[in-house]
């Protein structure tokens, strides 16, 4: 009998697209929290009071006193196996869309790595709920890079150049849309690839959650890992249970 491994690693070695979604659990064994598991963020702080637009214009310097501990923490942590195993497979085979909830970006730093002196692009996330390391204008809504922020008062906080409002993170909070240019990317890559691997989320956040039933639409299969049951469980052609990078380095190493 062939084990799920070896028939989930057969499955993206002979899809001509495959889309890939993770989310926080993909970051923690780089030592990144995650939100709702054992230790997770939303277990300690309440995404009312810091992950809202209505707690950033109540209390703008708790926000970025949050943000700006985040970065910190995400700056000491470096992608582990299954970012490098996923940036590999995305270079060298030419064919996979990686999508991302999350926000600290060791996607891109994976790609980067592995692209080494050539174009990291085919490698590069996109990142459904933005990302801690850029800011954003709460004014004119100005991406730029980020900047060190003083979170000591309201008069330290990081402003724009252009418009003088408060620059914030670049990440989605609770209550707001996510990017329509940016969801239809994800959207377009999930109904058009033969293959969703779903790794590390607790598929609970909607609209990206809903990403690989549009590859089931399509006549696609669905692949999932985790340690845990999620309700893409039931959706999963194959469901592995393990860590990320345990398992992800096995499913797409060797794979073109
Ligand atoms: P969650 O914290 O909700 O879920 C993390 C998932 O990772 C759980 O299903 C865990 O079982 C799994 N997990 C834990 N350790 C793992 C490991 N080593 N390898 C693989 N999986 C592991 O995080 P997300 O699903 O990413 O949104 O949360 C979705 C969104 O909710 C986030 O993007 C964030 C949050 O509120 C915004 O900030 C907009």
């Amino acid at each position: 009998m062939i084990d799920a491994a070896t028939r989930a690693r057969d499955l993206l070695h002979d899809a001509s697209a495959a889309v890939v979604l993770t989310g926080a659990g993909v970051s923690a064994e780089s030592g990144v929290p995650t939100f709702r598991g054992p230790g997770g963020l939303w277990k300690e702080f309440r995404p009312e009071d810091l992950a809202t637009p209505e707690a950033f214009a109540r209390d703008p310097r708790l926000v970025w006193e949050w943000y700006a501990w985040r970065r910190t923490l995400v700056g000491a942590c470096a992608p582990n196996a299954a970012h490098r195993a996923l940036a590999e497979w995305a270079l060298r085979s030419g064919k996979v869309t990686i999508v991302t909830q999350n926000v600290d970006g060791l996607h891109a730093r994976a790609a980067r790595e592995a692209a080494g002196e050539a174009d990291p692009t085919v490698a590069l996330p996109i990142e459904v709920h933005g990302s801690l390391l850029r800011d954003r204008c709460s004014g004119c809504d100005a991406r730029s890079e980020p900047v060190t922020v003083d979170a000591t008062s309201l008069a330290t906080l990081p402003r724009c150049v252009r418009c003088g409002a408060l620059l914030r993170p670049d990440v989605v909070w609770f209550g707001e849309m996510l990017d329509e240019s940016v969801l239809a990317r994800a959207g377009a890559a999930a109904a058009t690839a033969d293959v969703c691997l779903v790794v590390g989320t607790s598929a609970l956040v909607h609209p990206a959650a809903s990403l690989p039933l549009r590859t089931r639409a399509h006549g696609g299969v669905v692949i999932e890992v985790n340690p845990e049951e999620t309700p893409l469980t039931r959706v999963a052609e194959i469901s592995i249970r393990g860590t990320a990078a345990e398992i992800v380095p096995m499913l797409v190493g060797l794979t073109a």
